[in-house]
Formats: C-alpha cells, sequence, structure tokens
C-alpha cells in the first residue's frame, strides 16, 4: 500500500497569502507532482492545521484544490481547524460515534491497522484526547488485537523537544499513551504534523515516529528558541509512505524544481 503524508496545508481564503506564501499554491505543487509520480497512492491523509483560522472558505479552497488527486483522501483535524466548519464543508468525512474527526482501516494485505486520530480542542493550540476520543481508540484497537497499529494524528504525544512547543504540544498524553501501549500487537509507527520541522525518533516506550514538515512555511530549525523563524524552507513538501507487511519507509519529497547537475550512472554493482 502506497500512502501519501501531507500536513500542515494552512489554508487561507481565496485572495489571501500567510506568510508571503500562497498555502494553495503550494498543496496545488504537490497534488500535481503527486499525480505525475506517484498515481498508483492508495491513500492521501492531511495530518491537521487544513485551514489557518478554521474558516468554511478556505475549507471549500482545500476542497477544490484536493479534488484532482485519484485517491481516497482522509483529513485530520489540528489545532488552527474548526470541526463545525470543517463538517459544514467536508459531509462526508470520517467521524466516529461522537463527532471526532477519527477512523481507522485495515491494510488491503491485513498486515496493519491504520488509526486516524483527531487531537483538536476548540480554544487550545496545544492537542488534547479526552475520555470519549480515548473509548473509540481502544474499542478500535481491541476490534484487531493481533494487528499491529499505525497512528496518523496532528500533535505529537510526546516531547519533540522544541522550546517553541513547551506549552503548545499535548496536553496530558499519558492516557492516550497507555491505551497505544496496552495494544497486545503494538504500535508500529506514529506520523504527525503541527511541529514544522522534520524529526523522526522512538520514544522512550518504543513507539517510532516521523513528522511532516508543513506542506507551506516550516521552521528554521533552532530547537532552543521559543520564539523561532517561519520560513519557505525546502518548498512544498509531501511524505511517500510504503507499506508491505508489516513494514513501512517513509520517504520526504521536495517539489521545487531542482538544477541538475550531473546525471548518475546507472549502477550495476558490485
Ligand atoms: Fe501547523
Amino acid at each position: 500500500m502506497k500512502i501519501i503524508q501531507i500536513t500542515d496545508t494552512h489554508f487561507v481564503p481565496p485572495g489571501r497569502t500567510l506568510y508571503n506564501l500562497d498555502p494553495a499554491a503550494s498543496l496545488r505543487r504537490i497534488v500535481a507532482d503527486i499525480n505525475e509520480r506517484h498515481a498508483d497512492a492508495d491513500l492521501v491523509v492531511i495530518t491537521g492545521d487544513l485551514a489557518n483560522d478554521g474558516d468554511e472558505d478556505a475549507y471549500r479552497l482545500l476542497l477544490d484544490t484536493l479534488a484532482p488527486l485519484p485517491c481516497e483522501v482522509r483529513l485530520l483535524l489540528g489545532n488552527h481547524d474548526d470541526r463545525g466548519s470543517f463538517r459544514r464543508v467536508f459531509p462526508d468525512a470520517s467521524v466516529d460515534s461522537q463527532g471526532f474527526i477519527q477512523s481507522a482501516l485495515t491494510t488491503p494485505d491485513g498486515a496493519l491497522r491504520l488509526l486516524f486520530l483527531d487531537s483538536h480542542e476548540p480554544e487550545t493550540t496545544g492537542g488534547k484526547y479526552c475520555p470519549a476520543r480515548l473509548g473509540w481508540l481502544a474499542t478500535e484497537l481491541a476490534k484487531t488485537p493481533d494487528v499491529p497499529a499505525v497512528i496518523f494524528i496532528h500533535h505529537p504525544p510526546f516531547d519533540a523537544g522544541f522550546a517553541h512547543f513547551k506549552h503548545i504540544g499535548f496536553h496530558d498524553p499519558e492516557p492516550l499513551m497507555e491505551v497505544l501501549r496496552a495494544h497486545p500487537a503494538g504500535i508500529r509507527h506514529l506520523f504527525f504534523g503541527h511541529i514544522h520541522i522534520s524529526l523522526s525518533g522512538i520514544t522512550e516506550c518504543g513507539i517510532s515516529y516521523t513528522s511532516g514538515r508543513g506542506a507551506s512555511h516550516q521552521f528554521i530549525v533552532e530547537p532552543k528558541n521559543p520564539r523561532p523563524w517561519w520560513s519557505a524552507g525546502t518548498g512544498p513538501n509531501y511524505t511517500v509512505i510504503t507499506q508491505r507487511g508489516g513494514g513501512l519507509r517513509a520517504m520526504h519529497v521536495d517539489t521545487l524544481d531542482a538544477q541538475p547537475l550531473a546525471q548518475a550512472n546507472e549502477c550495476l554493482g558490485p
């Protein structure tokens, strides 16, 4: 299965820009690149902060911009989003019985269970995961106790190590981590956004993770600076996740035109 992760699109209403960038133009570039190089993708996941101010005009522009994608798209919410506005523009989005934007699916080969979590809390920049959402997650994990799970969520449920996110990371992540740790088959990997910086690692309890960098604006990496600078970074980007059985690999892709310097030889070994 081929999954594309895009994150933090931060759409604004038509005609507006954000940090001198046009988030819709960034996503159009990403969509075109996916269609050109990864038209065989099975699923596109956007891990939250879909719209910068949660307004319906921005969500409608997002809907139009995603239209050329040939595969299913799952949208998650981040702190910048508005659940009500989102649901009015995307009435067919997968929701749980409580109205949270949460869903699950099993990979076609049955090897992994993919879980898409909603860590958005109104008026809160950091992530939250309330008892109602925990109940949904525990129920979903219990349906397939023998199948390892992969988590997609906006906020990383652990300390990512950046001063800017010290107070806006994940509020009280322990109940969520407790449910994840209790899954008999284990959590194979966790994909998230929120930090606008490329990060990979493994939690103290042994869950490996990868972040997306942000589809439009990214942080200049200054871990100790509580006020780091926004930049265009490496430009519009996305992550290609290839799954086979219980294995995953994540490849970060930049869409800016690179200046070719020399063509490499085809290396046939040894
Ligand atoms: Fe964001």
